[in-house]
């Protein structure tokens, strides 16, 4: 009885403290008739998108209209459809009846797909004669062809739930063509600036173990050129061809994993490199839209999406990933990357160094460009921003990191003083 209370106890704080503003999953399980739509947002992933954001409203569509909507087109283009019913802004009932000139734009997640020329990714609000509410492309030329029914939920000013009768479509957003299944990975890869690692993964034959990874669902974190040249990597090629296979395999999934569903990662992930439990695998710092990938012997920073196309996802990273079972018990292989010693300054300058050469200590190698070499030339502009930004995502981690410490500390301490009053 004792034991039951106090893992109830310990549940139930666990819970409270794991909660984030909302989880659209669950908010939409109470409701049938919007089952459809749910399971095409767990699909597509859109439900971690949601919940990663505040301030965000989700226009519904009833089973039946996602049924003749989804029957006739691929995945990527419902997931593309269903973006655009994702308002980054915080709509109920009142607030659409008191639009400011009775019409408005809002932005939505297609707009932050990055293939959203001019208008494609918002949507036009428009309070109508008669109390009706329409939503329409705010591409100029289209109709407002979706009405408001009803509220369905709201969490206010966090999340909030509306249903209309119809879908928004933009132009051109149902003919997208879909990915084919053969993607060229390479290509897209040599065309962001990752030709090191393209010239690895074929070179090893990883390329064709991403391939037919790929049409399962694919995740690839590709390090860019910089990174391979940073100070502190280690001599690849003094790695074992296992254990370069190794390597390069740890900057993959086999899983569909965009942005939003990395930032509601709690547990480390598995990588295509994953051969035990606990093994290679990585974890994900979030601050604010900045992801971190934790190796354990140091962090690399998301740094741009090259395609996030259901089942395929591709992001670069600005620093190599080290696997602890390659890296973390030899001597020193790269001792200036672990963020045990100097967490605060490690991730930045691994990020940040270009140029080897110039850079002897990777301690001194930020302030540098800017005062001492006037020749280097995208590294001044891009040194302090990426500098910036690393110490922010920094502070914004440990920041996180803090209040969730104390929160489960008092939750231990306040189950066992539960235990002691209730047994
Ligand atoms: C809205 O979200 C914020 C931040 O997550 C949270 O602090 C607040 O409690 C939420 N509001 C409600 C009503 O849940
Ligand atoms: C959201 O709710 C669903 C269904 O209730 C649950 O399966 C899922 O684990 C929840 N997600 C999170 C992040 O809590
Ligand atoms: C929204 O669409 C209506 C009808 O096409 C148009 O009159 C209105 O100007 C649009 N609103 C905005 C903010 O563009
Ligand atoms: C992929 O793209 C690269 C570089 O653009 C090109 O050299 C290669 O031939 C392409 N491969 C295929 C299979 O199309
Ligand atoms: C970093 O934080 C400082 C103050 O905390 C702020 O002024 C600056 O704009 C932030 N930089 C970025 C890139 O967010």
């Amino acid at each position: 009885m004792c034991a039951l209370r106090f893992i109830f106890i310990i549940v139930v704080l666990l819970t409270v403290g794991a909660v984030s503003s909302h989880n659209i999953t669950a908010i939409l399980s109470e409701f049938p008739e919007y089952s459809e739509f749910n399971n095409y947002l767990s699909q597509t992933k859109l439900a971690d998108e949601i919940n990663s954001r505040e301030t965000i409203t989700v226009l519904v569509l009833n089973n039946g209209v996602v049924s003749s909507l989804a029957g006739k087109h691929p995945l990527s283009v419902i997931k593309g459809v269903l973006s655009l019913h994702i308002l980054l802004d915080y709509y109920d009932n009142k607030k659409l009846h008191a639009i400011s000139d009775g019409t408005t734009l809002s932005t939505t997640l297609y707009q932050t797909t990055g293939n959203a020329p001019g208008k494609v990714g918002f949507v036009n609000i428009t309070d109508l004669k008669g109390g009706k509410v329409g939503f329409g492309s705010a591409v100029s030329g289209s109709k407002l062809d979706s009405s408001y029914t009803k509220s369905v939920k709201q969490i206010p000013y966090n999340i909030s739930v509306l249903e209309i009768n119809a879908p928004i479509i933009a132009p051109g957003i149902l003919t997208a063509p879909a990915p084919s299944a053969d993607v060229n990975i390479t290509g897209l890869l040599e065309k962001a600036g990752c030709k090191t690692f393209v010239k690895l993964i074929t070179d090893t034959g990883v390329l064709k173990v991403f391939q037919s990874a790929s049409a399962k669902g694919l995740t690839v974190f590709a390090p860019s050129d910089e990174a391979f040249k940073a100070a502190g990597i280690p001599d690849l090629s003094k790695l074992t061809n296992a254990e370069l296979v190794a390597l390069l395999q740890y900057h993959a999934l086999a899983s569909y994993t965009p942005k939003g569903s990395l930032k509601t990662t709690k547990d480390p992930l598995s990588t295509l490199a994953t051969n035990g439990a606990g093994k290679f695998d990585l974890t994900v710092e979030t601050a604010g839209d900045s992801v971190t990938l934790d190796s354990g012997v140091g962090t690399s920073r998301l740094a741009s999406t090259v395609l996030d196309s259901t089942p395929l996802c591709i992001f670069t990273v600005d620093s190599l990933l080290l696997p602890t079972e390659l890296f973390g018990k030899s001597p020193s292989p790269a001792p200036s990357l672990s963020p045990d010693t100097s967490p605060a300054s490690s991730p930045a300058p691994v990020a940040l160094s270009p140029e080897p050469a110039a850079a002897p200590s990777p301690f001194l190698s930020p302030p540098a460009p800017p005062t001492s070499s006037p020749t280097a030339g995208p590294a001044p502009s891009d040194g302090p921003t990426a500098d910036s930004e690393n110490s922010n995502a920094t502070n914004g981690v440990e920041a996180v990191k803090v209040p969730s410490l104390v929160l489960s500390l008092a939750a231990t301490w306040m189950s066992v003083m539960m235990t002691y009053v209730l047994c």
